[in-house]
């Protein structure tokens, strides 16, 4: 009787596990299955509104193939969603597709050296997970979509050399895990948000090259990380704010820009890591701090054409 009843649990028992183990198993896969197709046909419409296929690239995007194994597609290994999506120097022209906020796996997105036109779609908010981000070197135009601001993981974002214009969004001081910023050679105009001050993670901060306005918001001299500021050959103006703690800075370029008023008596003290300075053309006077001639990182500092007054501290004369 004792021996019958625990055979019979035993029994339920492994019916129990049976039933469990279907239940967890078979409804996700059916799920991820569908999902899948999703992104397939996300990378089909993508596919779509691109033209110049000289390497080939796209023509494996055909139905042969899973998706998963079409060239410059990654997907999870787990799950089989695209994770990454490399199309870097193909020479492809035409437009990136609304459809890529469809991919929702996204990580990684590198479109970097080729002809794309168009701007960017605002889709790109969609992509919770994206850690990266490059258009660099295409013909991309329009402004930078507000929606980035969404993309909350998102450690770099690289537009350089492009024709984007419109102003830098506020919105981009709210993602608090960027490492690197370029938005180097375009058409950016009005003024540096003061909220990229808030991004505290930030190391590369790549504005150069611009046509942006306004003063140096005093709250870029809270980026305690930030390694390389490009802000040279924009239309700043005033003076350059004063910082606290600057002691993670390398190279601070901010030439040719209408920059005035007298350097921070205390750079030396404040930026003592400093390997390059580069504030030649603007209109800057006073006297070239003492302090300076304290970093002894320094390898170069080009300070040509401003109205500096006195001599080059002693010691820097080397
Ligand atoms: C993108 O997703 C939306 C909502 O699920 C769907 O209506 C649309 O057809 C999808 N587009 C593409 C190109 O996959
Ligand atoms: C489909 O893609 C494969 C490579 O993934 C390629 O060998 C094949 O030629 C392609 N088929 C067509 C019809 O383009
Ligand atoms: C994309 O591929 C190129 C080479 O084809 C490579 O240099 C680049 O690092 C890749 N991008 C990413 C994000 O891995
Ligand atoms: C961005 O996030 C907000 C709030 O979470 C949401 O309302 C909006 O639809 C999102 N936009 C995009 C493009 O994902
Ligand atoms: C930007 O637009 C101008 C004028 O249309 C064009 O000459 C130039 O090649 C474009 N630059 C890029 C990087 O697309
Ligand atoms: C971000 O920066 C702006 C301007 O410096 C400031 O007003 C705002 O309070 C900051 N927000 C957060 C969340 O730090
Ligand atoms: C400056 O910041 C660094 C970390 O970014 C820290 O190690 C250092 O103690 C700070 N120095 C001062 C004087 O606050
Ligand atoms: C340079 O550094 C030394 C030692 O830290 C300090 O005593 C001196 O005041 C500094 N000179 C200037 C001009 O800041």
């Amino acid at each position: 009787m004792e021996i019958f009843s625990l055979k019979n649990q035993w029994i339920n028992l492994l019916f129990i596990i049976i039933f469990t183990l279907l239940s967890i198993s078979s409804k996700p896969a059916t799920l991820a299955l569908r999902s899948n197709e999703n992104d397939m046909l996300a990378l089909l419409s993508l596919k779509n509104q691109l033209v110049g296929d000289s390497h080939g690239v796209l023509a494996s995007w055909n139905a042969s193939f899973h998706c998963c194994q079409w060239q410059g597609v990654q997907c999870g290994r787990r799950h089989q969603r695209v994770v990454s999506l490399n199309m870097s120097g193909l020479s492809l022209a035409g437009f990136i597709s609304p459809a890529i906020g469809n991919l929702t796996f996204l990580r990684e997105v590198d479109f970097s050296h080729n002809k794309l036109q168009g701007s960017i779609p605002r889709e790109v908010g969609h992509l919770k997970r994206l850690v990266y981000l490059s258009l660099e070197l295409n013909h991309l135009n329009g402004e930078i979509p507000e929606e980035l601001s969404n993309c909350s993981n998102i450690q770099e974002i690289t537009v350089t050399a492009n024709n984007i214009t419109g102003e830098i969004p506020v919105s981009l001081g709210d993602l608090k895990n960027q490492i690197s910023l370029h938005l180097a050679y375009n058409l950016l105009i009005g003024g540096i948000p003061a909220s990229l001050g808030n991004i505290s993670t930030l190391k590369v901060l790549s504005l150069q090259h611009n046509k942006l306005k306004g003063t140096i918001p005093s709250s870029l001299g809270k980026l305690s990380n930030l390694e390389y500021m490009y802000i040279g050959i924009n239309k700043l103006s005033g003076s350059i704010p004063p910082v606290h703690n600057f002691s993670s800075l390398l190279v601070l370029d901010a030439a040719e820009n209408q920059l005035s008023g007298n350097l921070p008596p205390d750079i030396g003290c404040t930026c003592p890591n400093l390997e390059a300075i580069f504030i030649g053309l603007n209109q800057l006077t006073g006297e070239i701090p003492r302090s300076i001639s304290n970093i002894s990182s320094l390898e170069l500092f080009d300070i040509a054409l401003n109205g500096f007054t006195g001599s080059v501290p002693e010691n820097m004369e080397t």
